[in-house]
């Protein structure tokens, strides 16, 4: 009896001795999967702009909040790849960033090259003229100089509408163009636009839910890394389920 109490013993030590070399195998593999690298360009406020302190380095905003608490969620550290936006699908495909947050709007097309995780924020298109100007709704600016940001979902809703318009690299440039005259309205998303308003004298929002549909952001990761759109999705899911999404748009978007 004493013998096989030995012998159970030792194979404990062995199992156990096992399942250890397992839990720390290939642990060169396990440092690389610690951080998830999101892409984003920060550009967009209040979603993604850079500060002196962000949460992530110099990055702040919703977004960037949000990413930090997906990668912490899920024992990992979120790292920032900033680059233009029209680079960001083109770097999730070559693998040079694991997941795209970015204010980013699913769309049809969008989805034929990525996959996006449940969405976090509803936002839609709004217009930004001059405090006196007469554009009232959509139609009004068939004839008007309309500004629009190269690759956001604006862009494509004023070229729907067949409308003639220049694109610029940032929100901020469109906005200047608007602030100097040179520009008779900018179209671009909702929060992004109330922090342009707010910051800039002399403008006004003017929406029209006809013209322009509700959308939705998502975080888009590769096609078919279900191991990770599981982990952000189950992440999400927390973060919208405690409030903590709504809790962030207040934070970081001006009172109304
Ligand atoms: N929601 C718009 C889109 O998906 C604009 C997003 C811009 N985001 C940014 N980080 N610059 O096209």
């Amino acid at each position: 009896m004493k013998k096989t109490a030995k012998i159970l013993v030792t194979l404990l030590v062995i199992a156990a001795m096992a399942f250890t070399l397992t839990a720390c195998g290939g642990g060169s593999d396990k440092q690389q999967e610690e951080k998830i690298v999101f892409g984003t360009n920060a550009e967009f406020p209040p979603f993604e702009f850079v500060a002196s302190e962000g949460v992530i380095g110099e990055f702040d905003g919703i977004d960037m909040a949000i990413a930090d608490l997906i990668a912490k969620d899920n024992g990992m550290t979120a790292e920032i790849s900033n680059m233009e936006f029209d680079s960001l699908l083109i770097a999730l495909e070559n693998g040079q960033v694991d997941a795209v947050i970015a204010g980013m709007t699913v769309t049809a097309e969008r989805l034929e090259a990525v996959d996006f995780s449940t969405p976090y924020y509803l936002a839609t298109q709004v217009m930004i003229v001059k405090e006196d100007s007469a554009i009232a709704k959509a139609t009004d600016m068939a004839d008007k100089k309309i500004a629009v940001i190269q690759g956001y979902t604006g862009e494509i809703c004023v070229q729907d509408m067949g409308y003639s318009y220049t694109s610029f690299k940032k929100g901020t440039d469109a906005v200047m163009e608007l602030v100097n005259g040179k520009a008779d309205v900018v179209v671009i998303d909702s929060a992004t636009a109330s922090k342009y308003v707010s910051d800039n004298e002399g403008l006004k929002i003017v929406e029209d839910s006809e013209a322009f549909a509700s959308e939705e952001y998502a975080i888009a990761v590769k096609k078919g890394n279900t191991e990770l759109l599981d982990k952000i999705n189950a992440s999400i899911q927390k973060l919208l389920d405690e409030g903590t999404v709504a809790e962030l748009a207040d934070k970081y978007s001006v009172a109304e």
